[in-house]
């Protein structure tokens, strides 16, 4: 039995996919180090503005790494269920012998329930986690100015806003920067940290480790529609709506992107992750962005199925059946769904083109990203792909993938695609540059 488990394990780490795990962790424990940690300010205390969903995960990862919370939102009622959702979390670590049952009562005392801002002078940073309306950002951002300390850091967890909008009429706009968490926030490693132009380097040294000892694994990025992770993301959606509207099955779709190794299909995502959500963030600066790109063809599905009360498997209203406790029945397509995307005939596809048509249009978006220094380097690209989106991380992320494939390969494979799907499928300079100087993205490959 040993000899069989030594022999699978040296195949393993001799595999490709063995390399490219390997990389990804040596990647994540460099990024524990803040290169910027001389800059960075003691945080002790942060305010927490919205007890909902993220607020109470941010929270929670917050106290129980030594921080104390001023949470706040608009009701009593509010602050309550979300101080129940950690408590609840913590038991379940206490279950497990992961917590003792006194470390989960002392560090639940340092949620303190906050219904205005009298306390917040005692802020080192703020992190809004309010509803997703830039007129109620820029609005507690004033709040927030008006009631902590001149060196108080505003941080939004917007999906997509741009910090700049945000931060229209800050009075100290150098200190605002975005903090993006994913959800659920204890159990998703990544932070995408955003710096505007102006946001000072003691803010970003300040964020940057605040995030860390948050047990986050942190990419910084220059601002701009959808950041990195949802602008990557928006494409990638967009052609899995689009093939569906052109006759794939929704389950073949899904089969195909978890065979090419996402932990769950585009589809089911967006039942996951709410289709009220994901027309949001697919909506506004990053779609008008996006819209300007050639051969670009928005999907005008989502928004009508949340007009029609789509919201995914939290309503049990979505591409899925569900339960009435929202559990998957398995196997089960809401069929009338089809409707929305005019009954096409179905198509039957082959697996690599579903496969190729999705997976490149995030891989050439990243690549964009990089050209256009949202992204500071190929190592944050592929990090925040795969611990932010699911990315297989046995292919290493956008940039190892595409230096496994060969720039040149993925050059022909887009030409092709272009020919079937489109202009969108033009590969992005700098993969042609690559190409044409038979360059990687990664130094140390095959390593
Ligand atoms: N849910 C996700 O998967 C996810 C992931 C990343 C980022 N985000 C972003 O995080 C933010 C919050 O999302 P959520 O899912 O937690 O929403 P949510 O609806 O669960 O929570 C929002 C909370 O903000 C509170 N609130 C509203 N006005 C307030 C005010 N003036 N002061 C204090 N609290 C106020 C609401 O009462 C509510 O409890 C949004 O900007 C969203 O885009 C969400």
């Amino acid at each position: 039995g040993l000899k069989k488990e030594a022999k699978g394990n040296d195949e393993l780490m001799r595999s490709p996919q063995g390399k490219q795990l390997m990389r990804i962790f040596l990647a994540m424990t460099e990024m524990k180090k803040n290169p910027l940690k001389e800059q960075a300010k003691d945080v002790q205390t942060i305010g927490m503005l919205g007890a909902g969903f993220m607020g109470a995960g941010i929270a929670q990862v917050s106290v129980t790494n030594d921080i104390e919370v001023l949470l706040k939102d608009v009701d009593e009622d509010t602050i309550a269920s979300a101080k129940k959702s950690i408590w609840d979390d913590f038991q379940r670590k206490v279950k497990k012998k992961a917590m003792r049952p006194a470390e989960s009562e002392e560090l639940i005392t340092r949620v303190n329930s906050e219904l205005d801002y009298d306390r917040f002078g005692k802020a080192d940073l703020v992190i809004e986690a309010v509803n997703e309306d830039i007129n109620l950002k820029q609005k507690i951002l004033k709040e927030t100015e008006d009631n902590t300390r001149e060196d108080a850091i505003f941080a939004s967890n917007t999906s997509a806003l741009p910090i700049k909008r945000i931060a229209e009429n800050a009075q100290r706009p150098s200190r605002v920067i975005g903090m993006h968490y994913f959800s659920p926030v204890p159990k998703m490693p990544l932070l995408e940290i955003i710096v505007k132009e102006d946001t000072a380097k003691w803010v970003e040294a300040t964020a940057l480790e605040l995030g860390i000892r948050q047990d986050k694994t942190c990419i910084v990025v220059k601002d701009g529609p959808g950041f990195y992770t949802s602008r990557i993301l928006a494409p990638f959606l967009n052609e899995a709506l689009l093939l569906l509207e052109d006759g794939v099955d929704i389950e073949q779709l899904d089969h195909s992107m978890k065979r090419f190794g996402y932990p769950v299909g585009p589809i089911a995502l967006l039942d996951e992750v709410g289709i009220d959500v994901a027309a949001h963030v697919m909506s506004g600066e990053l779609m008008d962005y996006y819209r300007q790109r050639k051969g670009a063809k928005p999907s005008e599905v989502l928004p009508k199925l949340h007009e029609a009360g789509y919201s995914g498997r939290k309503n049990q209203k979505g591409f899925y059946k569900y339960d009435a406790n929202g559990k998957k029945r398995k196997g089960l397509i809401n069929k009338e769904i089809y409707e929305f995307f005019g009954n096409p005939v179905k198509k039957a596809y082959v697996e690599e083109e579903i496969q190729y048509r999705l997976a490149l249009q995030m891989v050439n978006e990243a690549a964009m990203c990089l050209e256009e220094g949202i992204v500071q380097s190929a190592r944050d690209g592929d990090i925040g792909a795969v611990f932010g989106l699911g990315f297989p991380p046995f292919l290493g992320g956008p940039f190892r993938y595409l230096d496994s494939l060969t720039c040149q390969r993925a050059v022909e494979i887009m030409e092709d695609l272009k020919k079937r799907a489109g202009e969108l499928f033009e590969p992005a300079n700098i993969i042609r540059e690559k190409a044409i100087k038979s360059e990687r993205f990664h130094d140390d490959y095959p390593g």
